[in-house]
């Protein structure tokens, strides 16, 4: 058995539907989670690579949102649909997706 190398974490945080916050899992993250793990897990990215759902990692207004480790490279914003890119792109390829990218607003 090879050594993971590489963790994604989904967040898919639950909230109160009036939560002001929202959280992750009312847009889709659930889908996000399944499609990472059958993306990987079908792959030969699943002895190197672990899928986990997380609770909220911070970013909530921006979310759904996922962090990649051990480089710490965070997105936003996603739908099930951008998986497959982030997949071939970034575990695959070692580039992350820049337009997938968690863009915090600049404090001026
Ligand atoms: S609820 Fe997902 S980042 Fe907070």
């Amino acid at each position: 058995m090879e050594h993971i190398k590489r963790h994604v974490f989904v967040c898919i945080n639950q909230r109160q539907p009036d939560h002001p916050m929202g959280c992750c899992q009312s847009k889709g993250s659930i889908e996000i989670l399944q499609a990472f793990g059958e993306a990987v897990n079908s792959s030969d990215l699943a002895a190197t690579t672990a899928i986990s759902g997380a609770t909220c990692l911070g970013p909530c207004t921006l979310g759904p949102s996922v962090v990649v480790y051990p480089e710490g490279v965070w997105y936003q914003g996603l739908k099930a649909s951008d998986v497959s890119e982030i997949v071939e792109s970034h575990l695959n390829g070692e580039e992350p997706v820049e337009r997938l990218r968690l863009r915090l607003p600049t404090v001026e």
